[in-house]
C-alpha cells in the first residue's frame, strides 16, 4: 500500500515516505472531531524534523552500525537524505544510504506505534513544540492572524535564510 512512498514518493523527494504512511495509519486510528488525529500527525513532523537520524537503537542487528547522525531540520526527504549523505560523504545510490533510510523508516513505525500506545491509554501528549521559535516569530505577520500569505510550519529559515533581516 505505501510502496510508493519510497524516495518522498514515487523518488521525487517531497515528504519522506516513513512520515506519510505512518499519517496514514494514526489517521485511520485517530480521527475525531478535535482533529487529534492532526495534532499527533504534527507532533510526528516536528519530532521528525528535530530528531539526529539515523537512531543507533537498531546497530545491533543493521549492516552498517555507528552511521554518520544529522538532524535534517525538515520533514522534506530531499533535505533530509541529501543532507545526511553530504554530511556522510556518500551518494543516494549506496547500501550506506539504503541503511540509514531504512532506520529512519523503522525509527518513525516506532515513534508512531509509541504515539498510539499513549492515545489508547488516553495519554497522548506531543514531545515536539509545534513550531519553532524562529517560525513562530514569522507567523506572527505571515501566520493567519496577519498576512496569512504562506502555508505551514517548517522552519522558514531554510528556504528564506535572508528574510530574517525584514523580522524586526
Ligand atoms: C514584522 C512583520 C514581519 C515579520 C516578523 C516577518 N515578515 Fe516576512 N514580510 C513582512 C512584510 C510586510 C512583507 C512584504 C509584504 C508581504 O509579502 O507580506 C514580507 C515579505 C516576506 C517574504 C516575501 C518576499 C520577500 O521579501 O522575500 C518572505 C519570503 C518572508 N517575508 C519571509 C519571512 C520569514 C521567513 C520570516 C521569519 C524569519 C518573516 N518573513 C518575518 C513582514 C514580516
Ligand atoms: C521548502 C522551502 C520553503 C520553506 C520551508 C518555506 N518557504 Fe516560503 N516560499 C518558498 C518558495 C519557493 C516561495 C516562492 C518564492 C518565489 O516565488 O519567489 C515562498 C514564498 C513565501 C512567501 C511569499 C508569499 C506571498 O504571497 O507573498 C512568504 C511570505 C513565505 N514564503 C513565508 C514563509 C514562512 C513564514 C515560512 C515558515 C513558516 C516559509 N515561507 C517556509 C519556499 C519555502
Amino acid at each position: 500500500m505505501f510502496h510508493h512512498a519510497a524516495g518522498g514518493y514515487a523518488g521525487q523527494g517531497t515528504l519522506c515516505g516513513s512520515i506519510g504512511a505512518c499519517s496514514a495509519i494514526i489517521n485511520l486510528v485517530a480521527k475525531d472531531d478535535n482533529k487529534t488525529h492532526n495534532k499527533m500527525i504534527s507532533d510526528l513532523i516536528n519530532w521528525y524534523a528535530s530528531f539526529n537520524h539515523p537512531t543507533a537503537q537498531f546497530d545491533s542487528f543493521c549492516k552498517y552500525p555507528n552511521q554518520v547522525r544529522k538532524v535534517p531540520n525538515s520533514p522534506l526527504c530531499h533535505v533530509s537524505v541529501s543532507g545526511w549523505t553530504l554530511e556522510a560523504d556518500t551518494e543516494i545510490g549506496t547500501k550506506e544510504r539504503k541503511d540509514r533510510c531504512a532506520k529512519v523508516a523503522g525509527r518513525v513505525a516506532m515513534q508512531t506505534v509509541m504515539m498510539l500506545n499513549d492515545y489508547a491509554d488516553g495519554k497522548f501528549n506531543p514531545v515536539a513544540p509545534a513550531v519553532s521559535a524562529q517560525t513562530s516569530s514569522c507567523l506572527e505577520c505571515h501566520g493567519p492572524e496577519e498576512d496569512h500569505n504562506q502555508q505551514g510550519k517548517m522552519n522558514c529559515n531554510m528556504c528564506h535564510p535572508h528574510a530574517a533581516d525584514h523580522a524586526e
